[in-house]
Order: structure tokens, then sequence, then C-alpha cells
């Protein structure tokens, strides 16, 4: 217990004071959960030190010090569904009738106090120890969210609380401007807030562009001195502060039953990346304020409220070794070899390290602790070593000066660029790589023919290019070991359909950088034919929507060469399509031809696919994702938020789900309202 306490200690002096953690905060809250559980078997050991009898955090003597009027204090936590509806099971026994809940989003920032007197902010706090936190007054006059002023009606004396905390859209530029720079970009957007806020220097707090949710008043009244006196719930409280001018969580409900919790929280869950802010649970509050007095709190936290943490995006792992791999436009890409762990609803073993330049700035060695990442759909990171781990001597790692593949040509790093490149155009990791793009799924997909098969068929000499595979020598296919005659029919019937597949999988499969489904398909609207795609320039290229200029040059570039050139014509001979088929709804006017629509959300009387399929109908294309060249973004219920903002951040129109058949029709962009 002694040994989890230090330890507990030094993670919450590196979180609280120094802004620079070294551990998940997956790998923290299981450091307490375990010191909990011995303190509960061996009560009598409990030490009136004991971080769980204390909130973490200190004051630094950079910030003069400021007593709290009331504690400020922490939340416990529930880590799944069962322990979540426990607690809620238990309020309800305790209250006796069904209680009203408050669901708020947990903010992952810092959390602050803020004291007006008069109408006017004369003192801003941290947390610090929850009794005495640090003065960040000027700071906090940095942040356009927080209202210096309160209007008429507010009461004398009041204490707000909230969080501090960074967009992703600001922390993003932040970091792009210091790579730009040369510094070493910021870990995550809560440190970057945390240390933002902890400046001597308001000049550098305003550069961090923080932001503000309140979502508290200080303990002392909870807010019932509030309006006109008469606010008698939590809900009200937060209305209240809203009206004076403080920002309040859009997404916060107040919802009744066990059940309405759960969808709160598994919703949140869900739909925690559409956000441009990062959440780490739900805060669940009993929401009639006289409750709270009933209910009471122990030194640390209270009992009206509880945090339900979502599973960990980052855990720790062991990192067994790293390699490389070579992909079909020669690259070699470093990537890491890990001891498996279950991390953002996935277990990772490997994970890309990029490139050279990352491995350096991550100094990752094999034999190292890391922290990994996967955050909803992302792909799986690591986020680097956890140095008091490293075992002694453990050497840094050297990127390979040779491809692994067994030509062993010697790799090339251009000067200036990131990636370091196998050239060796007879190198069968990249003849491998060309291939199994091709006949993969976005491509030709061909069944049957996997990385292994095609390995095997390159070793054997049978296979060098993606359209060797319709003059593959079936004969000699038969000889290899392992397949059985009944495998190489299938072989041949899998690649005899995949004459038929569409233009835009064939355009996929022929491996032009950049051109993915979507360019494919914005190539085969606007040119129809293999030929005319060949022929098009760069101008009419790069003035289709969804195309633009560096993919238009790619375009160019890979059809200039004559060796691509044969590939193109070994593939008509071998009778592939090279056309799209002549449209059938000739009927529906071309109302959106060339132009990009965004469906997010639910609409009336279309699912997704249909309403995604109704503008490709009209000649338009349905990108899954919002940019500066989107024609419109149509939203029905429940849109992703992150598209919707960056409709607004790119100025893209919006158009709403009951105008989007008008809008189908028309291809018109229904008027703004002249309201509002
Ligand atoms: S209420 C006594 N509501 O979580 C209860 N806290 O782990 C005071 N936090 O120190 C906190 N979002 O920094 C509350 N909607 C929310 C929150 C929230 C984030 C933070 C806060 C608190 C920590 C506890």
């Amino acid at each position: 217990m002694a040994e989890l306490r230090e330890l507990i200690r030094r993670h919450d002096h590196e979180y609280y004071d120094l802004d620079a953690p070294t551990i998940p905060d997956a790998t923290y809250d299981a450091l307490f959960a375990e010191l909990r559980a011995l303190e509960a078997e061996e009560p009598d050991l409990i030490t009136p030190d004991s971080p769980t009898q204390r909130v973490g955090g200190g004051v630094s003597p950079l910030f003069a010090a400021v007593r709290h009027p009331t504690p400020m204090q922490s939340l416990d936590n529930v880590f799944d569904r069962d322990a979540l509806t426990a607690w809620v099971q238990r309020i309800d026994t305790q209250i006796g009738t069904d209680p009203a809940f408050v669901c708020e989003l947990k903010i992952d920032g810092l959390a602050i106090s803020l004291q007006y007197e008069n109408r006017r902010l004369v003192r801003a706090a941290t947390r610090g120890d929850g009794r005495v936190g640090e003065d960040v007054t000027h700071n906090i006059a940095t942040i356009d969210d927080i209202p210096g002023r309160l209007p008429p009606g507010a009461p004398d004396m009041l204490e707000v609380r909230g969080e501090v905390y960074l967009r992703d859209s600001v922390f993003d530029e932040l970091n792009a401007a210091r790579i730009e720079a040369g510094l070493v970009p910021f870990v995550n957007p809560r440190n970057t807030a945390a240390g933002g806020l902890r400046q001597k220097d308001p000049a550098l707090t305003a550069q961090r562009r923080l932001s503000f949710w309140t979502y508290q008043v200080g303990q002392g009244t909870d807010g019932r001195n509030l309006g006109d006196g008469g606010v008698r719930r939590h809900s009200e409280v937060l209305e209240t502060l809203a009206g004076y001018g403080f920002p309040v969580n859009p997404r916060i409900r107040t919802v009744e039953g066990r059940d309405a919790v759960v969808d709160y929280c598994v919703e949140a869950l869900e739909r925690r990346h559409d956000l441009d802010y990062e959440i780490d649970g739900v805060v669940v509050k009993v929401d009639d304020l006289s409750w709270r007095d009933e209910l009471g709190s122990t030194s640390r936290a209270p009992r009206w409220a509880i945090a339900y943490k979502f599973p960990p995006e980052e855990r720790t792992t062991h990192l067994i070794d790293i390699d490389v791999s070579v992909g079909r436009t020669g690259r070699v890409t470093p990537f890491a070899i890990l001891e498996p762990v279950f991390v953002g609803g996935a277990t990772v073993s490997r994970a890309t390290l990029h490139n050279a330049d990352q491995v350096a700035a991550k100094d990752v060695r094999p034999g190292d602790t890391v922290v990994v990442r996967r955050a909803g759909d992302v792909i799986p990171e690591v986020v680097g070593p956890v140095l008091d781990q490293r075992p002694e001597n453990t050497p840094p790692w050297t990127f390979p000066a040779r491809c692994p593949c067994p030509r062993h040509s010697v790799l090339q790093r251009p000067e200036g660029e990131a990636d370091t490149r196998c050239v060796d155009p007879h190198c069968p990791f990249q003849q491998a790589g060309a291939i199994e793009h091709f006949t993969s799924r976005s491509g030709l997909d061909v069944e049957g023919l996997g990385p292994q098969r095609i390995a095997q068929l390159i070793d054997a000499g049978l296979l060098e290019d993606p359209a060797g595979i319709y003059t593959l020598d079936f004969d000699a296919v038969a000889e290899l070991e392992g397949l059985r005659e009944k495998s190489v029919q299938n072989l041949r019937a899998a690649i005899d359909a995949s004459r038929d597949r569409p233009l835009e999988h064939l355009l996929v499969g022929l491996n032009i950088r950049h051109v993915g489904p979507a360019a494919a398909e914005a190539l085969v609207a606007r040119f129809s034919t293999m030929d005319r795609i060949m022929d098009a320039s760069f101008a009419e290229l790069a003035a289709i929507d969804g195309v633009g200029e560096v993919i238009a040059s790619a375009v160019v570039d890979w059809f200039a060469d004559p060796e691509n050139v044969a590939i193109v014509e070994r593939l008509r001979a071998a009778g592939l399509n090279f056309s799209a088929p002549v449209a059938e709804d000739e009927g529906l006017a071309k109302t959106l031809t060339g132009k990009a629509v965004v469906v997010s959300g639910t609409l009336e009387g279309f699912s997704r696919n249909e309403a995604v399929a109704a503008v490709k109908a009209r000649g338009g294309t349905s990108p899954s994702s919002v940019s500066k060249s989107t024609f419109a973004l149509v939203v029905g219920d429940s849109p992703g938020a992150s598209k919707v903002d960056k409709a607004e951040r790119h100025g893209v129109p919006i158009v709403d789900g009951d105008a989007f058949v008008r809008f189908l029709e028309t291809g018109e962009l229904p008027k703004a309202d002249s309201a509002e």
C-alpha cells in the first residue's frame, strides 16, 4: 500500500503540477483501484494522506495560493455499465422515488473556480489540492468564453466552476505551427491546456486559445441563491448560468431512470469523436439540489455524482521489435511489433511508426514499455516510451540501410523528404504490394488471390505485375505446392470474373498515387472511359470536384510513363472493362452533375445509402467527409458535429433534411433564412 501511494503521488505530481504525465490515464486508474481494494481489505491501515482520501495536485510557488471558500472535490469513478447501474440503483433506494439525473459529458481539461464579486470576475484559481489552488486570474482573463462581468440580476457574490479545455481543431493548428517552426509538438489537448493556463505571462496563455464549459456553482450555495432564489435543481442552475453568459455544454440532458442514464453514456461513448474536444466519460449528477446535503460526500468526492469513465484509448504494452515494410510505391515504413494489448475496442499487436524521423523523435526502442493509442477508427499509434521503465543499456533503433527483400537493394532517402524508399523496380516486395492492391476489394476484388498466394506466385517466377494475372500459366500454377485442383479452378474463375469489374475499381487498382475510390468515381463520372481519362489534360482533371491539382498531376504523371501505358494496354487486351455503363436512370434530371454533396444524420424517407444513391443518380458525388470543395452538406437528425463544424468553417452551405427532396430536384441551394 505504501508503495502504491508513493507511486500514485508521483504520477499525481507529473499530471497536476508538471502537466506532463508519463503513463496513460487508464494505467493510473488501475493503480488507484488497486490501492482502493487493498484499503477496503485493511481499513485500519488507511492513512489520512493517502491519495484515496484527498484530491491530487498542488500549488506551484510560481503562483499565489488561493483558499477555496468550499473545497473543490473530485469524483468517484465507475468503469462499466454494471457499476453504473448499481450506483443509480443505490441512489434510487436512498431517495425512495425515481429521481431525475443530469447527464453531462466529462470534459478532459482542468477544473477552475471563478470568483465573482459585484458581478465582476475578481479571482480565478486552479483546483490544486482541493482546498488551496493557484491564482491564475490574469491568465483566465485571456479566455474569450469566460465573462469578465455578469449581467444585472446575477448575485453579488458568485463562484462558478467548470473546465478549461482546448478544442481539438485548435490543438491541431497549434501543433502544425510548432512542427513548421521546428518545435516538438504538444502531446495532447489536456496537457496543452493545463500548461497554457499555468504560464507566468498571460500573453503566452492567450496564444493557446483556450475554451471553457461551466458545470457547477461553488458548493456553498450550490446555486440556490441564483435568479430570484427559486432555483431548486442542478438543471436550473445550468440554465441560469447560461443566461448569465457562461458556456454550458449543449449535450447536457436531464433524464429519468437507469436505462436512460445508460443510454446517454452509450451514445456519448459512440459519438465521442464527433466532438471538437476530448471527453473521457460522462458525469451523472442528482438533479434535485436538496438531495445533495442528504447524500453528503466523502473527503474526496460527493456521493450525489459519479463519473462513468470510458474504456481506455491509451494503454501501455511491451515493444518487442521494430520492423519495416515495403509498400507498393517503394515507401519503406517502420512499424512496431507489440505484445498484444486491448485498447480502443480492439487488440493491437502492430502499429505504424510512419518514418525514420518519427521513430527518432519518439525515441522508442525495442525492449521499451510504450504507450499505445487507438482512438475510434483511427489506426493504432505508438505515443512514446515510458522512460523510467526502459531496461539499462537499451540501444536506440537504427533505420535499415537495405531493403528487407531477398534482393537487399540499398534504400534511399531523398534530401528534404520524410520517406525512405526502395527504388529497385524489380523489388519483389513492391511488386507484391502493387498486385495485392490490384486484387484487393477496392481494386479488382479477386477472391483467393491474397498476399500469401501472390508472394508464392512471384517467388515461383509466374507473376511480376498486376496485368500478369490475366496471362497466368495455370499448368505451372497447378504444380505449386499446396494448391489443389479445385483451388486452381476457383482462382481461374475469380480472375475471369474480375474482368467485368466497374471501371472505377480498375482505376483504383492501377495504383496511381492518391487515386482511391472517391477520386476514381469522380474521374469516371466526368469522363466515362479509360481512353478519355488517359487523354485528359491537367486542367480538365484539376477542375473536377473531388479531384483537384494534387490528384490531377498524379494522374497525368502516371499515364505519361510508357511502362504504365504498356500495362494498361495489356489489361485492355485481357478484356477488362474500360468504360462506365450507360446510366439506366436517364429519366432523372442531372441536377447535381460534378457536385460533391455530403450527407450526415438520419433523413426522413431515405436510408443513408438511399440518400447517397439519390445524389449519385443526379450526377453528383457523395464523399464521406466535408472539405472546402464540398458543394453542400445535407443534415438530418443527429448529424455528425465534426461535419457541421467543418462545413461552417469552410463556408459550405448546409441543407436541412426537409429541403433535401427539393434540392435533389432543382440542384439549387435553399435560400438562407433572412431572420436570425
Ligand atoms: S462536477 C464535485 N462535471 O472531472 C464535483 N466535473 O474527475 C465536481 N470534470 O475535477 C465536478 N467534466 O475537473 C464535473 N461535467 C463535469 C465535468 C467535471 C469534467 C472534471 C473536473 C473534476 C474531475 C473529476
